[in-house]
């Protein structure tokens, strides 16, 4: 199959672009750059021997849209491509709603008009917001999203339900994914984070390597065993594996929601004795306030994409953190090094 793959430049797209190419499809890459560099792309190409051909460009340029479509007769849509930082889309909800809202409407327009009525969707577990229960599967309540990086996974949800209800041709798949860590073995691809990260395991990297001093852990008071926040980490690999999955197994025309975790919980104190143990020394740690907006614990129940996609986790909290220190020490400027 082709596959156009948005924002394939980025952390969890160019995993799944040497998944896609190893299973032997073609890709066509479109992305602005705003989060990433050609440099992912160039080294997705270097890790399976096989080329991508790559848009640079904007979701929102329609123009631009049409154009790949019509070069290239694509079968389906891995759309991957939004802004995602969830303390930025508090102060920014204007950006967010756009490009993750307009540059949705303009893909599915472009879709349309091309007749390819195939895409798969990266959502998130935040869409459950408050989890109702523990472990959360597929049928639990969705929305009560409490910013707007997370309202704008559940908007562009019911927008593609809303999609397949007015013409039933089409397939949707949501994917939903819990925390996706880690990197590919090579170690020529990984997550690349601009400045400070705002997330649990490259901050640990980066203080891990000298960059940073410590791991602050936000709350050590949550009802959890150890008192600090418990996550469902999968790897990026099974993540982007995943995504063959679904391209793969779902030929009928629908709507189909997936949970991507593995439903193993995690805590914060447990990711960074996991870390110590694959960098090989003591990480400094120390306990701080809890962060706005965060949950005690939320993973998922992952038996649905097993049972119908064939599709399970395979990688665990080890192999997470060996192949993020090997990405993290091969790169330490990432990609722009
Ligand atoms: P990322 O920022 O590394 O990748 C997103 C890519 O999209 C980037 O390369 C960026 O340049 C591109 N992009 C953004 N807006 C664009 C636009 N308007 N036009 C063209 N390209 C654009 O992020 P990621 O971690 O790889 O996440 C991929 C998707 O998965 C996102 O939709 C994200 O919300 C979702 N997701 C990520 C996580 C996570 O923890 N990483 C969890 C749940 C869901
Ligand atoms: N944490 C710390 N210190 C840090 C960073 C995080 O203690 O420096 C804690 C958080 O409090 C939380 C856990 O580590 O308990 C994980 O936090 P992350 O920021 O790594 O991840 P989140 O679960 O908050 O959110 C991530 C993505 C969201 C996505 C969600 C579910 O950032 O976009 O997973 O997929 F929606």
């Amino acid at each position: 199959m082709t596959i156009l793959v948005t924002g394939g430049a980025g952390y969890i797209g160019s995993h799944t672009n040497v998944e896609l190419l190893n299973a032997g499809h073609e890709v066509v890459v479109v992305d602005n750059f705003c989060n990433s560099s050609a440099e992912s792309v160039r080294r997705v190409q270097k890790i399976t021997g096989k080329s991508v051909k790559l848009y640079e460009g904007d979701l929102r340029d329609g123009a631009l849209l049409n154009k790949i479509f019509d070069e290239n007769k694509i079968d389906s849509v891995i759309h991957f491509a939004g802004l995602k930082a969830v303390g930025e889309s508090c102060a920014k909800p204007i950006e967010y709603y756009d490009n993750n809202l307009a540059g949705t409407l303009v893909l599915l327009d472009a879709m349309r008009a091309h007749g390819v009525k195939k895409i798969v969707f990266s959502s998130s577990a935040t869409v459950y917001g408050t989890p109702e229960k523990l472990p959360l599967d597929e049928n639990c309540t969705v929305g009560g999203t409490t910013n707007p990086y997370g309202t704008s996974k559940y908007f562009q949800e019911i927008m593609l339900r809303d999609v397949y209800a007015s013409d039933n041709e089409w397939t949707v798949v949501l994917l939903r994914y819990f925390n996706p860590v880690g990197a590919h073995e090579s170690g020529l691809i990984g997550e690349d984070p601009k400045g400070i990260p705002n997330n649990l395991t490259p901050y640990i990297a980066k203080v891990a390597i000298g960059e940073l001093k410590e791991v602050g852990v936000f709350g050590d008071d949550y009802d959890t065993p150890d008192g600090t926040g418990v996550r469902d980490y999968i790897h990026v690999v099974d993540l982007a594996k995943g995504h063959v999955a679904a391209i793969e197994k779902t030929n009928k025309s629908g709507v189909y929601t997936y949970n991507l975790g593995t439903g193993i919980g995690y805590s914060v104190l447990d990711v960074i004795h996991a870390f110590e143990k694959a960098c090989g020394h003591k990480l400094p740690y120390s306990v701080k306030p809890r962060r706005a907006g965060d949950i005690a614990a939320c993973y998922a129940d992952a038996s649905k994409a097993k049972n119908e996609l064939g599709w399970s986790a395979t990688l665990g909290i080890d192999e997470m953190c060996a192949s993020l220190w090997k990405w993290q020490t091969q790169n330490p400027k990432g990609y722009n090094a």
